[in-house]
């Protein structure tokens, strides 16, 4: 099976543990892109905390310099909004060491010079490099000036083939994946290349053209599939609910119809919402009512799943051994909104299952209904975990030394 081999590879990479440490110069590509508000505090860590593990691995192993190498955000050029100097306190304070910040690379290179063993260097937002995205062949080879030793640790952004995570692994003696891409590949090994069965998907979020891949993908890795959120909506008027104000693609009806046959050729089971909670106006709710999905009140808009599905929903859930959720089930930012996925998300919390939770919106559902530390894993690649979910091999995996 393609998608299962493209894992199985991926779980090939090296580890730091495969090389000597000692003394070198160690570049960590490592993801603090991290969530902040508008005064620059970071309203979750999680991917920093997840980093510590391979710094420390290097520190630990004598490694003469460590450069750590990020983005943030999206930025236009050189915006200091997008500086990762809002994240040198944080980072210095999880690691419990200075930590020096080189607003460049030559900068970086002349504080290496300079400095004693164990040394720690953040090296400003990557993205301020316009070569960063185009994978520029000068902008690898500089960086790679920078190590004797190329670590990945960034799975958030593993599916990005740029210059510090793609171009760089030309030009360096050894490229290896960082303790938590190990981590992440390993975990969703653990969900499809020789799981606990029954497995269960369940997916959700607004947009069927964004699951595609993935469902398509998935069926001969699943035996039940539940599909929740807005993109549910295409689905039921796949099957004749008139679902009035709703979100529904109406491009791809007949695409969801196809997926509902070749899953019930595959044997496949669909548990899709038998009731909705639907509003008047997401923004400004004057009416909400619960209904079951042939009957959306005219000029209604579904916007969680109901309590009757919520109940069919938990069972499912209960009868599973591994379950692997993509994707809300409701509006779950709207507190009204929200407890069709949080009452999921606390089913699977009951279980006993192996639960794998993609990044991104899921993994925030997560938190916000104080499941987090109740789930087996949860990935913190939004991007990537969709992408390994569509069976691609991902291309920071692609490049780094296998065993
Ligand atoms: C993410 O948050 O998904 C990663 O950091 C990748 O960011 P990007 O989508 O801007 O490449």
């Amino acid at each position: 099976m393609l998608a299962v081999a493209g894992i199985e590879l991926m779980q090939k990479v090296q580890t730091p543990r495969d090389v000597n440490l000692e003394d070198k110069r160690v570049l960590i590509r490592v993801d603090f892109n991290v969530p902040m508000d508008q005064e620059f505090n970071i309203s979750d860590d999680t991917r920093m905390r997840e980093a510590l593990p391979t710094i420390n691995y290097c520190i630990d192993q004598g490694a003469k310099s460590i450069i750590l190498v990020s983005h943030l955000g999206r930025p236009v050029g050189k915006n200091p909004d997008f500086s990762l100097k809002h994240i040198l306190k944080r980072l210095e304070r999880l690691l419990g060491k200075t930590v020096v910040f080189a607003d460049d690379i030559d900068s970086a290179k002349s504080i290496q010079a300079t400095v004693k063993n164990n040394n720690i260097i953040l090296l400003e937002n990557i993205r301020f490099y316009e070569g960063e995205e185009r994978n520029d062949e000068a902008l690898s080879k500089e960086l790679s000036s920078l190590c004797d030793v190329y670590i990945n640790d960034a799975f958030g952004t593993s599916h990005r083939a740029h210059a510090s995570t793609y171009g760089i692994t030309r030009f360096v003696p050894h490229k290896v994946a960082g303790l938590l891409l190990k981590k992440e590949i390993d975990s969703f090994a653990k969900a499809f290349s020789n799981p606990l069965k029954p497995v269960l998907l369940i997916v959700g979020g607004s947009k069927v053209s964004s699951k595609l891949e993935l469902l398509n993908n998935i069926l001969d890795l699943v035996d039940k599939i539940i599909i929740g959120g807005a993109m549910s909506n295409t689905f039921l008027k796949a099957l004749g609910c008139e679902m009035q104000k709703s979100l529904v693609e109406e491009d791809l009806v007949g695409e969801a119809l196809k997926i509902l046959e070749h899953a019930k050729e595959k044997k496949v089971k669909v548990y899709l919402p038998v009731d909705v909670v639907s509003t008047d106006s997401l923004n400004a709710p004057k009416e909400i009512k619960i209904t079951p999905v042939q009957d959306v009140p005219e000029n209604f808009m579904a916007v969680d799943i109901g309590p009757a599905s919520t109940k069919l929903f938990a069972q499912v859930v209960r009868d599973s051994q591994t379950i692997v959720w993509n994707g809300p089930l409701g509006v779950y930012e709207v507190s009204q909104f929200s407890r069709g996925t949080f009452n999921i998300a606390h089913s699977i919390s009951d279980a006993y299952a192996f639960s794998l939770i993609g990044g991104g919106d899921t993994a925030d559902a997560i938190d916000k209904a104080g499941e987090r530390d109740n789930m087996s894993f949860i990935s913190t690649g939004g991007g990537a975990s969709l992408e390994l979910l569509e069976g691609k091999v991902l291309p920071a995996f692609e490049v780094l030394d296998k065993r």
